[in-house]
């Protein structure tokens, strides 16, 4: 099939050029993202292959059908970027990689909070300035903290088991509790999960109840000195009053590898400009915050099984087989329901 692959970059080329060698679609790889601009790229393509920043909002799924696309197969979980339902009233089918090495995202969640605990970031910079002072890197010992985990579903539930083998007490909060997880977590509401933990990873998807879930108000729950994780998407945060809690105290450490706005900075070598974002530009002032530009995703195992998985997508509804990994306005609402 013709696919035309949007915001391509050469680690991706190279994970679906060796991963077609079992499919044999026709691929033409485009640097630009999918949007408005760029969407007449796609005429002709009976599939575009699409990531997380490409905008598949219902002005650019009526050009993609219009160009002959019926197809939209994106190279990620998450599809709060695609109109569903503009998709469905237009005929063209969506599907997505559901899972792909849950581990990688758990893991760099992990990641950021040990470093941010015992202040890898600083210690880095300062040893190889020559400076071997210990001021200012004092940590604490995870084993016995409380972790709260929101959003317990493949990637909430390995940190969760993660957090556990560091000795910590987990807490959880997902609207769909998962029994086979309570020997590991205590599931509890949110509001008592931010007042106990200690550390707070997000683990949801971005959907209008979940939108600034951490805002102004819910930040006046935690405990003092919490230290927030954010793996899952930029705008589970209000990031203007996570920098409020910073400067007061309220947020200890904050970890992100997703922010609100990222997509006119992320994936981008942005270091010959001046970044006009002023938000994001306060937070990298911040001794006490990591930040990773998405990063979350970016291991061999996950890039590897993300092109196998959205190749045979596209080879599936090539041949008119059932499509297992479509997403479709009906079933984004029965997978809420049933814990997908
Ligand atoms: P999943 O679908 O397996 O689990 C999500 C869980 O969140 C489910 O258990 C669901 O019941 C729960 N949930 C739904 N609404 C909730 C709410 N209001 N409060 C608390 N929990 C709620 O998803 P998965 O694969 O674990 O992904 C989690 C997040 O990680 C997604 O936002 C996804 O977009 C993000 N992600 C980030 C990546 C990165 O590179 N940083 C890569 C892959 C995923």
């Amino acid at each position: 099939m013709q696919v035309a692959v949007f915001s391509q970059k050469p680690y991706w080329r190279t994970f679906f050029d060796e991963a077609n060698l079992d499919y044999g679609h026709q691929l033409t790889y485009f640097e630009p993202a999918l949007n408005t601009q760029t969407v007449a790229l796609a005429a002709g393509h009976g599939a575009v292959c699409v990531f997380v920043h490409d905008q598949v909002d219902g002005e650019v799924l009526l050009a993609l059908q219009s160009g002959g696309t019926r197809l939209v197969a994106l190279r990620c979980a998450g599809f709060n970027n695609v109109d569903l339902e503009r998709a469905a009233a237009l005929g063209v089918k969506v599907v997505r990689v559901p899972a792909y090495s849950p581990h990688a995202v758990a893991e760099h969640a992990v990641s950021l909070i040990t470093a941010l605990n015992r202040k890898i970031h600083r210690a880095y910079a300062r040893v190889r300035e020559g400076n071997m002072a210990l001021e200012g890197l004092l940590g604490v010992e995870l084993c016995s903290k409380t972790v709260g985990v929101v959003g317990t579903g493949n990637i909430g539930a390995i940190v969760a088991r993660i957090m556990r083998g560091f000795g910590c007490r987990i807490l959880a909060f997902d609207p769909y509790p998962d029994e086979r997880l309570e020997e590991v977590v205590e599931f509890v509401s949110l509001d008592r999960l931010a007042a106990e933990s200690d550390v707070i990873s997000l683990h949801c998807p971005l959907t209008p109840e979940t939108y600034h879930l951490v805002d102004a108000e819910w930040l006046k729950k935690i405990k003092l000195g919490c230290m927030v994780i954010n793996t899952s998407r930029g705008a589970l945060i209000d990031t203007r009053a996570a920098i409020d809690a910073l400067k007061s105290g309220k947020i200890g450490s904050l970890g992100l590898d997703v922010y609100e706005e990222e997509a006119d900075l992320f994936f981008e070598d942005l270091s010959e400009k001046v970044i006009q974002d002023d938000v994001f530009a306060r937070l990298l002032t911040f001794p006490n915050v990591i930040i990773t530009a998405h990063q979350g995703f970016f291991t061999q195992e996950a890039i590897g099984q993300i092109a196998h998985t959205t190749l045979a997508n596209i080879t599936a509804f090539e041949r008119g087989q059932p499509l297992v990994n479509e997403v479709s306005a009906a079933r984004k609402v029965k997978q809420a329901k049933c814990h997908s």
